[in-house]
């Protein structure tokens, strides 16, 4: 089955460049390989912060987990469902103080669980969620691709760094940069994605 999973994560609504190009891709990926379309925005509900209910918890076995310790793991439980039963996800992200918004960062450390998601064995740490296709939109007020900003970018490696360790290693990055650098700029920017976003739909499996 074809299934696609959307998670944004800007907190800019509906000004945010992220959101809107993460979701053309993945409603361009629906349309076009049918199958549902989950979409989880943690800006309009972010995930909480991870709590000692939460790390007791995912050690605890479910029987003996305390109501609040079922309950914390019961949303990490709900992202992890999401993400098994995905074939593609998109991502998006806008850059927030030279990282990721703090939801997407609460996100991943509810789905980063150890025997869950990645494992380590003799090779060190593997990652568990395999064989699926990630696009990941990130957003950014400054140009970080290139140039003398690039060593702040720590938005796309941290990225690409999580994904990897819990198995998401397929993954094409889709870049909005400049984006609060003038109008010129950001339209460049925006026209420049539009073209970047065709072309993947194309040839997008
Ligand atoms: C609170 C806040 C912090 C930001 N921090 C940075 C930053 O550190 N570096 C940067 O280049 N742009 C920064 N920006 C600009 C955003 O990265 C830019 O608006 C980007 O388009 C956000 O992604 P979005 O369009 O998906 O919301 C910040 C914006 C906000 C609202």
């Amino acid at each position: 089955m074809n299934h696609t999973l959307l998670v944004t994560s800007s907190p800019r609504r509906a000004d945010s460049l992220s959101t809107r190009f993460a979701a053309e891709i993945a409603e361009g990926i629906q349309a076009r390989n049918g199958g549902p379309l989950t979409v989880r925005d943690l800006a309009a509900n972010p995930p909480p912060h991870i709590t000692p209910a939460y790390i007791e918890g995912r050690i605890t076995s479910p029987e003996d987990r305390t109501p609040e310790q079922a309950a914390a793991v019961k949303v990490a439980q709900e992202f992890v469902d999401e993400l098994k039963a995905a074939d593609v996800i998109v991502l998006g992200s806008g850059m927030i103080n030279f990282g990721l918004p703090s939801q997407l960062k609460a996100w991943f450390d509810h789905v980063t669980w150890p025997g869950v998601t990645f494992s380590y064995g003799g090779a060190g740490p593997q990652g568990l969620l395999t064989g699926k296709k990630v696009y990941l939109v990130t957003a950014a007020g400054g140009v970080f691709s290139e140039g003398a900003w690039a060593p702040f970018d720590f938005q796309n490696n941290y990225l690409l760094h999580l994904l990897g360790f819990i198995g998401l290693t397929d993954v094409e990055v889709i870049r909005v940069e400049g984006t609060v650098l003038g109008p010129d700029v950001a339209n460049a920017a925006i026209a420049n994605t539009e073209t970047a976003i065709k072309a993947l739909l194309a040839k997008a499996a």
